[in-house]
């Protein structure tokens, strides 16, 4: 049975930062954020925004009535989660409306969250061919205000139905997997920010692509010729490039042209997003998907990594007409829509929290364009709003 990605689409908030701004403020050459780093942009989300209305967001606009119905299980990857024993799923189920006889579940492994999840949604699916799966990605990433790491933020959600005959891609079965207890990354419970080895964090990702990507060599037999492009976990874009030259001589000239043209169209959206954690991958995908016609059939790598660390190479296959069930279009309205911020503007927003004291807050959401929001909190309990409904 083939199983795979039926729709995809993503979210990103209202706001952004310009990299060169951003360099300036922090007394930094900007060709080290544009080329060294390979961000031009990072999504910043407001108040009115956390993983639950991103993801929300992202889901409601690639869902139908009849998905509603058929969805059975939902799983929501994140390591931004807003609460430590209920999870984010259960609410992206209530805001959307989907029929009740279904599982919510979220899933944490830093920025694999969302794979495990893909993965766990294709055994589903193989026992249960009717169902389909809403597999959600959503995640803020911070690492704080003047920190090395805050080039790296970003902000947004990827939303996936998982279903049997997939109309964009189905998910092959080999995939190569790796565990390693590292601290390259991690965010302790009390923390709102991330703690980070930096060099060493780059390092364990390249191992670890080295790993996967020749166990996967090992075991099916299939080499670079074999793929049309691959995408790669991004935390920053030059992260991703630089696991691409690692392999790429293993390629023939013609390979090698296809994957360093494919990658490029496979970092555009996150060049203007910045890190989305756990949806990074999955935005990177989309990104080629819409940026490139690709030929039914063509085969597509995708490395995930997540710090601590847990990494993955599997591939899909694309299907026919697969470009007439993306929302480019709606993707596109979302980046010209976009407001750049000021540094002191972003310094603001990024400051604002929701009070942790059980007092209620009404916030102000006439701003927020996005249907879904985040419109306060009472008694430690967010409050949330569908404008659609
Ligand atoms: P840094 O120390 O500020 O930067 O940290 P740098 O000094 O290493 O410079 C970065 C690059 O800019 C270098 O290029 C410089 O040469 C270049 P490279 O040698 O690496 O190719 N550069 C310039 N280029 C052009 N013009 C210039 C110029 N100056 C310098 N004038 C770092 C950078 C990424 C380490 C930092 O931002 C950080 O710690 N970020 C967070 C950690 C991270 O993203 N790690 C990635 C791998 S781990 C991962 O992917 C998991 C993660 O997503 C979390 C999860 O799983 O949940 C993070």
């Amino acid at each position: 049975m083939k199983i795979g990605i039926d729709k995809i689409g993503f979210h990103i908030p209202q706001y952004y930062v310009d990299m060169n701004d951003l360099a300036v403020a922090r007394d930094v050459e900007p060709a080290k954020f544009t080329i060294g780093i390979g961000q031009d942009g990072m999504a910043v989300a407001p108040i009115t925004q956390d993983p639950v209305t991103l993801a929300a967001n992202a889901a409601l606009n690639i869902l139908d009535e009849a998905d509603r119905e058929a969805i059975d299980f939902v799983m929501f990857g994140t390591e931004t989660g807003i609460d430590h024993s209920k999870s984010a799923a259960v609410y992206v189920h209530h805001l959307l409306d989907l029929q009740p006889n279904a599982r919510s579940i979220e899933m944490k492994q830093a920025c694999y969250g969302a794979t495990a999840a893909l993965q766990l949604a294709k055994g589903h699916i193989a026992l249960n061919p009717k169902s389909k799966v809403l597999v959600l990605a959503s995640d803020i990433a911070r690492y704080g205000l003047n920190t090395s790491g805050e080039v790296t933020q970003g902000a947004g959600a990827v939303a996936m139905v998982i279903s049997a005959n997939p109309k964009i891609m189905t998910i092959e079965n080999d995939s190569t997997f790796l565990t390693d207890d590292i601290m390259d990354f991690w965010r302790p419970t009390y923390s709102d920010v991330a703690f980070v080895d930096g060099k060493f964090s780059n390092e364990q990702y390249l191992a670890f692509v080295a790993h996967v990507w020749d166990k996967y060599k090992e075991e099916t037999k299939l080499c670079l010729d074999d793929f049309a492009a691959i995408c790669f976990h991004l935390p920053y874009t030059k992260m991703g490039l630089k696991a691409l030259q690692t392999i790429l001589d293993e390629g023939n000239a013609d390979t090698q042209e296809r994957l360093q043209e494919n990658f490029q169209e496979s970092i555009q959206y996150s060049r203007n997003v910045g890190n989305i954690y756990t949806a990074s991958l999955y935005l990177g995908l989309i990104s080629l998907l819409e940026g490139k016609e690709l030929a039914a059939g063509e085969r597509i790598g995708l490395f995930s990594y997540g710090s601590g660390a847990v990494g993955e190479f599997f591939t899909g296959i694309v299907q026919e007409n697969y470009r007439d069930h993306l929302k480019q279009d709606h993707h596109t309205a979302l980046f010209s829509n976009r407001t750049k911020l000021s540094i002191a503007e972003y310094e603001e927003v990024f400051s604002a929290v929701l009070p942790t004291d059980g007092s209620t807050v009404t916030l102000d959401t006439t701003k927020d364009p996005a249907p879904i929001y985040v419109s306060g909190i009472t008694e430690h309990m967010r409050q949330y709003e569908n404008n659609n409904k």
